[in-house]
């Protein structure tokens, strides 16, 4: 009975008591105050006390931690914690950020032996005889659909009942509709983006390269074998000596190209890693073989042992050909992907 009196306990109350109560005390003690967690929202409540805030996330099952703007009283709780989304984590002037685990969980009353699943949040009873509490959506879940990017989420998004969030289509996919996933009342997403794979033009297309070493010649990086070790799965490699080593693609055809990707070349065999070499790359496009001169995009590098470089071009970058060129010795490419529509 106590423990509901504390609850509902004006906040300027609640330091009074604490002394009774040690584990309110590790709660406060633990508080992160001028931080929060961003982009991890399940759900938000304006006009509620601190305390309502962690026992809102007390009672929800996926919660991990909490947001608070004490100026506004507004509570955001979390399905990330500062270890789990590191990234996620920032300075925030006027917040303060709290983890679930630092606080009783009899803070949540009847709901503290609840049941409730994943994607639910217990709600109190209070005057119901049989039951003290029951068990409602609280959310969507993490949508995990192939092709969707949640990396492009803002702010104010949300999986939480009657929320929605900003997703694009990650490398490879194109995208239509809105990007907004909504979270409705039955606790599904309803998707207004379609994410559909990019077919890989450049696979099995004739292709060239400046000179040669040994066998590894221009069409091992279109030939559909993503091996990165270079003496095994066949790479392309440039002859020794070349100082202007370059790489193209017939693709046969016109296309408008949205972005081309390189596979770089790994650790091999011998545990010999070569992978820097991938550096200074200029990809361009052109409409015959004799002008490959349309920008698509520049990678610095030095690339890492099977990275997974992706250029986009710019909008409405037009060609049938693609080269790849570098100033400085040794173009190694294990696979080349080409993603585009037909003009
Ligand atoms: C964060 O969440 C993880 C996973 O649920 C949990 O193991 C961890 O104890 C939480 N808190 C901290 C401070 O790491
Ligand atoms: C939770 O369950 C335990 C044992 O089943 C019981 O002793 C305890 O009083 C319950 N707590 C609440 C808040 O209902
Ligand atoms: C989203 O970003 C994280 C790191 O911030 C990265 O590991 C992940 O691959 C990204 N997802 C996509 C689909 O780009
Ligand atoms: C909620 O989660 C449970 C499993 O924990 C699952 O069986 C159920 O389908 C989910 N409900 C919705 C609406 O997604």
């Amino acid at each position: 009975m106590l423990l509901f009196q504390i609850i509902s306990c004006p906040w300027f109350l609640i330091s009074f008591l604490v002394p009774c109560y040690g584990s309110l005390q590790l709660g406060f003690s633990k508080l992160q105050r001028g931080h929060r967690l961003d982009r991890k929202l399940i759900q938000s409540f304006p006009e509620l006390s601190f305390l309502d805030c962690v026992i809102e996330c007390l009672v929800t099952p996926r919660c991990k931690s909490v947001n608070y703007f004490k100026g506004a009283n507004f509570c955001e709780i979390n399905y990330e914690n500062k270890t789990t989304a590191e990234t996620r984590y920032m300075e925030s002037a006027g917040w303060v950020y709290s983890e679930k685990e630092h606080w009783p969980k009899e803070l949540a009353g009847a709901c503290s032996n609840s049941t409730c699943k994943i994607n639910q949040t217990c709600k109190h009873k209070r005057y119901s005889e049989d039951k003290f509490f029951e068990c409602v959506l609280s959310d969507c879940g993490i949508p995990d659909k192939k092709g969707i990017d949640l990396n492009t989420t803002r702010r104010e998004d949300a999986i939480g009942i009657h929320r929605r969030i900003h997703a694009s289509c990650a490398d490879g996919y194109s995208q239509s509709g809105s990007g907004w996933l909504i979270c409705q009342s039955n606790g599904e997403w309803k998707y207004d983006i379609v994410c559909t794979v990019l077919p890989n033009i450049a696979i099995g297309k004739p292709a060239k390269q400046s000179s040669t070493k040994s066998d590894y010649n221009a069409a091992c990086a279109v030939d559909g074998n993503r091996g990165t070790d270079v003496g095994v799965d066949k790479c392309t490699v440039t002859g020794d000596g070349d100082r202007y080593p370059w790489w193209r693609v017939d693709l046969q055809a016109v296309y408008y190209i949205t972005s081309v990707r390189i596979l770089n070349r790994g650790v091999d065999t011998y545990g010999v890693d070569l992978s820097f070499q991938l550096r200074d790359v200029t990809v361009t496009v052109g409409l015959t073989e004799s002008d490959i001169n349309t920008p698509c995009g520049f990678f610095a590098g030095p690339g890492t042992a099977s990275q997974l470089v992706v250029i986009d071009c710019p909008t409405s970058t037009q060609g049938s050909f693609v080269k790849i060129s570098k100033t400085t010795e040794a173009l190694t490419l294990c696979e080349v992907d080409v993603f585009g529509v037909p003009v």
